[in-house]
């Protein structure tokens, strides 16, 4: 949720970090703002300039060209709604009373009422409705005490400022601040939202997400919890919680995509709708390479101990991660014969079941930084660290496409989807990634636990391998067939999907697809489910999406449908070609796989489908209202 990133350096401030926030607009875009400043001739004290608009980055670029913004020091931020509407009042930077310290924050200030109140009790007035008001007012209140000290405005003042602020923030946040008088200092801190420092050459830098970063260094220093620093044109000094030095040897950025190309695509939805058969592609060459043992056709991402004395597994993310989740955990029981449970990580929270022994933990998040997930985690990791029985040890697993992330700096053993950088918000080919994730864990649990034949997990094992020239086979065809029966859903206002089995989380998913970006209201729901209640809604307005892929429900489904078709209810089925799916008005045709493989399938008419929708209605697929591609707010 929201973006900051922030320059010092040698060269002027302003497009950098224009720059910056271009690859940072993913996490949030309704009004976006930066400050720089700029050294005076005459004096060691700098001139602060700070630019605010509503909206889209462009009126940010456009405001800047127009304007500028002089220095080689600044801040910026592009926003996602949490404490006020999106106006420019509620554009970050937020500035002090005097207009000479700046911040940008990422993250939620919990007690920002009673610092609030407190800070209006001294006579400060506050110009906007956000929590993050609070922190230039308080950094101002101590500059100003430190000031009456005797201390010299220095950038190491800031720093101490900021030192002595920071303990009375609760909740998460990103903080980047500067301050007129010290026009060659940027301070910056970390509690829980992510914050990655880089070294570039004559420059230093911070951003929120490494794509930022890419275009200036690959030399990055990923900041840790209760972390504080001072940027200088001449290096950093990082100190923890206690105000002690820390030395830390910087990291280099992986070689992974960074650069944002749409290629010829016309959003980078459909373009990532498009690489999903790479996606595969990889996915295989990595985990099922020729020449693997009959007894184990897996390469197993984690030492034989890992899947040990494992009897259960619990599943926690959010979105679109739990519907993976939900297709991994019926993987993980049906096929591999492991009891597992899936939860919401927001309500594991606070609702944790008693703790069962020997019970592998996975956290599932494509982004890496979802706050309830990590929450969660931590939270499961804490109850069963204070536990003195050996059978309730905390094991823990990540699947993330951002193996950089905070996740994998909170939990030892990560599978990385490998997906690449994806920009359109909502998830498509990352979504795919976390299903092979949970084959790949479903295929080495049933091998390890014994749980299958040799002769069934090779024949899953064959199926996958299979995947890419069907993805790319289907994706072509749907996507024909999407574009034509976008025009259909122009005045639709209600969708049901519905799936069963293995294919119910799908059903889940395409709702939840069509909802994100065509605003369309939708729900998923367990096909034999219809008759007990959201049948009511059904009539000629009401188009039904059924997922009828051949196994053991295939049957059942078809007779689900029959029920809808009879309340006039417009039928688009995911089905093969056959007499028995000659029910639906439309078909999307699915190759005859088998019902454990056919979720990486009919997914994608459900992600071909809702782009077309969208598009055809002219909205902003890749940057959909009110959402971001990290949730880092609770
Ligand atoms: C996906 O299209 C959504 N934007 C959203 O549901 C997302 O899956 C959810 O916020 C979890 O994100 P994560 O995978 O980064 O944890």
């Amino acid at each position: 949720m929201c973006g900051i990133v922030g320059v010092i350096g040698s060269r002027e401030a302003a497009p950098l970090l224009l720059e910056g926030l271009r690859q940072l607009e993913y996490r949030g875009y309704d009004s976006s703002g930066l400050a720089t400043i700029n050294t005076q001739e005459d004096s060691s004290c700098g001139h602060l300039t700070c630019k605010r608009v509503k909206g889209k980055l462009g009126n940010l670029n456009a405001l800047v060209e127009k304007e500028g913004s002089p220095g080689h020091l600044g801040i910026g931020h592009t926003r996602w709604a949490t404490h006020g509407k999106p106006e420019e009042c509620n554009a970050h930077p937020h500035r002090d009373v005097s207009g000479e310290v700046a911040v940008v924050q990422n993250g939620i200030i919990e007690n920002h009422r009673s610092l609030r109140q407190a800070l209006e009790k001294e006579g400060v007035e506050f110009s906007s409705e956000t929590d993050t008001e609070v922190v230039p007012h308080l950094i101002a209140r101590e500059l100003k005490l430190l000031s009456k000290d005797g201390r010299q405005a220095s950038g190491a003042m800031l720093l101490e400022a900021m030192h002595r602020v920071s303990p009375n923030l609760r909740g998460s946040y990103a903080i980047a601040l500067i301050w007129a008088q010290t026009p060659d200092a940027l301070v910056v801190a970390k509690r829980q939202a992510p914050l990655v420092i880089g070294l570039g050459e004559g420059e230093f830098l911070c951003a929120s997400d490494t794509p930022a970063l890419a275009g200036f260094t690959r030399t990055i220093l990923p900041m840790e919890d209760g972390e504080i620093a001072l940027l200088t044109p001449l290096g950093i000094e990082l100190y923890d919680e206690k105000y002690k030095r820390q030395k830390r040897s910087p990291a280099l950025l992986s070689g992974v995509e960074h650069v944002v190309d749409k290629r010829n695509f016309r959003h980078f939805m459909l373009k990532e709708i498009h690489e999903q058969s790479e996606t595969a592609e990889l996915w295989i060459a990595r985990h099922l390479p020729t020449g693997l043992p009959l007894e184990l056709p897996v390469a197993l991402p984690f030492q034989d101990s890992f899947y040990e004395g494992i009897d259960q597994i619990q599943i926690l993310a959010c979105g679109t991660s739990r519907h993976a989740g939900l297709v991994g955990a019926y993987l993980l029981e049906q096929f591999a014969g492991i009891p597992t449970t899936v939860f919401y990580a927001s309500e594991f929270r606070y609702a944790p079941p008693p703790l069962a022994p020997n019970t592998l933990t996975i956290g599932v998040t494509q982004s890496g930084e979802t706050a309830d997930t990590l929450a969660a985690l931590a939270m499961e990791d804490a109850r069963r660290q204070t536990c003195n029985d050996l059978k309730f040890i905390s094991r823990q697993l990540g699947i993330t496409n951002r193996p950089e992330s905070s996740l994998s700096r909170q939990v030892s053993n990560i599978l990385d989807i490998g997906a690449g950088l994806e920009i359109g918000v909502v998830a498509t080919k990352t979504f795919l990634g976390q299903l092979l994730a949970f084959y790949g864990l479903t295929l080495a649990f049933a091998a390890r636990h014994k749980r299958r034949s040799y002769e069934e997990i090779n024949t899953l094992s064959d199926e996958l391998k299979a995947l890419p020239n069907q993805l790319r086979e289907i994706i072509k065809q749907h996507d024909a067939i999407s574009e034509s029966l976008a025009h259909k859903f122009s005045e639709t206002q209600d969708v049901i999907f519905l799936g069963r089995g293995i294919n119910y989380p799908i059903a889940l998913e395409g709702a939840l697809k069509l909802k994100e970006i065509s605003y369309i209201h939708a729900e998923g729901y367990p096909a034999g489910e219809m008759k007990h209640g959201p049948i009511a809604l059904l009539d000629t307005k009401v188009p039904v999406i059924s997922i009828a892929m051949p196994g053991v429900v295939f049957d059942k489904v078809l007779s689900n449908a029959q029920e809808a078709k009879a309340r006039d209810a417009e039928l688009i089925g995911i089905a093969p070609i056959g007499s028995e799916t000659e029910i639906f008005d439309t078909l999307f045709p699915m190759p005859k796989v088998s019902e454990w493989i056919s979720p990486l399938l009919s997914v994608i008419p459900m992600q071909l489908l809702s782009y077309h929708i969208a598009a055809h209605r002219g909205l902003d697929v890749d940057q959909p209202r009110n959402l971001a591609k990290s949730v880092t707010v609770e």
